[in-house]
């Protein structure tokens, strides 16, 4: 037999054992199942290293303004914590029942940069839960959410409470007021400011990306 039968009986082969995978359903999809071992690593990897490399571009704001963590928590509350949980509170049902599960963002946020939580933040993560907050919302109104997502890794449950608490009305999540005041007034609350000692992954940026002002105003024309 020729080198090159060889070679095309092997690649047949192999596009058969592919298409028969595919199509006679050996391969278990129920969320209830876990992946295995190789796939796990494979998807994780891919993942982590797709995210590392898109996130190598952002520009990142200013993250230590109160005005903005005091924005951020309420968003988390009404977008990320039903799926991720928070300090001192589990995911509800829609969080439980995913996989791969939504991890702690304390962890992630302890070992991702601002730039890799806003990438995913905005972008999603394909074949997960994770969404691409960035079809509804504008760069500015996501930006809240990962100034407080850089200080969960110091937030207890008691400290996550009084966050809360000090944050009513603030966001685009906040008690249905608009987010337009974000970063307008001066804020002197405790809570926050018992939060604030923290070290981002990478230096920081005094001004915020110049286009950021121009895409905010889609920003404020989401649905919820
Ligand atoms: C419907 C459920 C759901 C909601 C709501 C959700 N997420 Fe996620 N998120 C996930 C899942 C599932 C993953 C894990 C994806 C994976 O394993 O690749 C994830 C992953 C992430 C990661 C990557 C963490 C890591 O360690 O790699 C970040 C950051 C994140 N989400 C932020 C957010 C933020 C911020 C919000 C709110 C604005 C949010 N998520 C809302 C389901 C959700």
């Amino acid at each position: 037999m020729k080198v090159s039968s060889v070679i095309f009986a092997v690649i047949a082969f192999s596009m058969l054992g592919v298409f028969g995978f595919a199509f006679l359903g050996f391969y278990d999809v129920s969320a209830s199942s876990p992946h295995g071992g190789f796939v796990s690593w494979l998807l994780s990897t891919t993942s982590h290293a797709s995210v590392e490399r898109r996130a190598g571009e952002i520009d990142v704001p200013d993250l230590d303004d109160v005005a903005l963590t005091l924005a951020g928590v309420n968003d988390f509350a009404g977008m990320c914590a039903g799926c991720h949980g928070a300090p001192g509170r589990e995911p509800e049902a829609m969080g439980q029942g995913l996989n791969p599960a939504p991890p702690d963002l304390a962890d992630s946020a302890a070992h991702m940069t601002p730039a890799e939580l806003f990438w995913v933040t905005k972008n999603g993560i394909k074949m997960t839960g994770m969404p691409a907050w960035g079809a509804t919302h504008a760069d500015e109104a996501l930006w809240p959410v990962v100034a407080f997502m850089t200080r969960l890794p110091q937030l207890d449950s008691s400290g996550y409470e009084a966050l809360l608490a000090d944050a009513k009305g603030h966001g685009h999540h906040g008690s249905g007021e608009d987010d337009a005041d974000t970063g307008a007034d001066q804020h002197n609350h405790a809570a926050v400011q018992a939060s604030a000692e923290h070290d981002h992954d990478e230096p920081e940026h005094d001004e915020p990306k110049a286009s950021t002002d121009e895409e905010s105003h889609a920003g404020h024309d989401h649905q919820h």
